[in-house]
């Protein structure tokens, strides 16, 4: 794990009072976040909120403060213990106009939203429209946020997933099967990728390449060619879970028996890794410090491995390029 660069915070303080919440799917390490958001804005004389339920729990008025105990022993844990949500109703403006009426109503300046590209959507609409201050730290297992290296969360997916395919190739190789093996990943191959290169797995499917059934077949076919016996395919599971089923359909067709394993919401859970607990202390730390000091309208995020403020506009919709090298050389080190 390398030491992420942490420049100097900010030093002023402009707001008084801010609040926390956690959005969209859950991810090992935005307890870390919500722990060092509320403990940095306390030490900085700040009064800080926790919200529950990410913006479902908003609207809800499910905000309460939080006190230095609030966030004892929740470092270790998985999950988020402010709860999450995914919130449909926050597409309508009239929707976030009364969340910042809410916020305002209690006395609040500020708002850290700790989620992925959906919840900065919300995020940066609510403040477009309203004025109400707010600043998104990247916590998302799919590490699928533009002008960040790097989201809370992903590194103790990939560990789930490559102990998980450990643990597969053990009784891959026994039984000389081939299996795929299907991770999470909606709409990136994040997750598919590293997991595939860190387990040693024969071909990748992303969500970013179109590999058709002929080219997954020529890699399994070529492995057995050179003597392998066992394979392992890793899929990233795309906008309709079930791919690595649907492939496996197809293999079976071409004269193969595979095996599917889909590790679906296991990825999401666990106790987060070190470098998850660092990247949620340091950049929920950081975005606090951004935010009392006035600065928002974006996210903090890794940038060559440093904290950096990168303005919503550059991120918001934008698309993270998976290295196209990386996916060969992942076929290159299975042969
Ligand atoms: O965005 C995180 C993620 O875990 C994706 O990898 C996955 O495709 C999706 O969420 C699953 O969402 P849900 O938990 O709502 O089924």
């Amino acid at each position: 794990m390398s030491m992420i660069t942490i420049p100097d915070f900010p030093k002023t303080k402009k707001l008084k009072s801010i609040a926390v919440l956690t959005s969209g799917g859950d991810a090992p390490g935005m307890n870390a976040a919500v722990r060092a958001v509320v403990r940095y804005a306390i030490a900085n004389g700040v009064a800080v909120s926790g919200i529950m339920k990410g913006y479902s729990g908003l609207l809800e008025g499910q905000i309460e403060p939080m006190k230095l105990s609030s966030v004892a022993n929740i470092i270790q844990r998985g999950g988020t213990v402010l709860k999450t949500d995914r919130c449909p109703a926050f597409l309508k403006r009239s929707v976030r106009k009364e969340a910042a009426n809410i916020l305002v109503r209690k006395g609040i300046e500020g708002l850290v939203v700790i989620g992925g590209d959906g919840s900065f959507t919300g995020a940066s609409l609510l403040e477009k429209e309203t004025g109400f201050r707010t600043i998104g730290v990247p916590g998302t297992i799919d590490n699928d946020i533009a002008e960040t290296e790097d989201t809370i969360g992903f590194d103790t997916a990939v560990n789930t997933a490559i102990e998980a395919i450990d643990r597969i190739r053990d009784t891959a190789s026994s039984h000389g099967r081939l299996f795929l093996v299907e991770v999470m990943g909606r709409n990136s191959g994040f997750i598919a990728l590293s997991t595939g290169i860190g387990g040693g797995a024969e071909t990748i499917v992303v969500p970013e390449a179109a590999l058709t059934l002929g080219k997954i077949t020529g890699a399994i076919r070529r492995g057995i060619a050179r003597g392998k016996t066992s394979s392992i395919i890793v899929v990233a599971e795309g906008p309709k879970p079930g791919l690595a089923t649907r492939i496996a359909n197809g293999l079976a067709k071409n004269g193969f028996d595979p095996k599917v394993c889909t590790l679906g919401h296991i990825q999401r859970g666990g106790i987060p890794t070190a470098h998850d607990r660092m990247l949620g202390s340091v950049l929920g730390a950081a975005a606090t410090a951004y935010l009392v000091s006035g600065k928002s309208g974006g996210m903090i995020g890794l940038r060559e491995n440093t904290v950096a403020f990168v303005p919503y506009r550059d991120v918001i919709g934008k698309k993270k390029t998976l290295p196209k090298f990386a996916m060969s050389l992942a076929e290159i080190l299975a042969t």
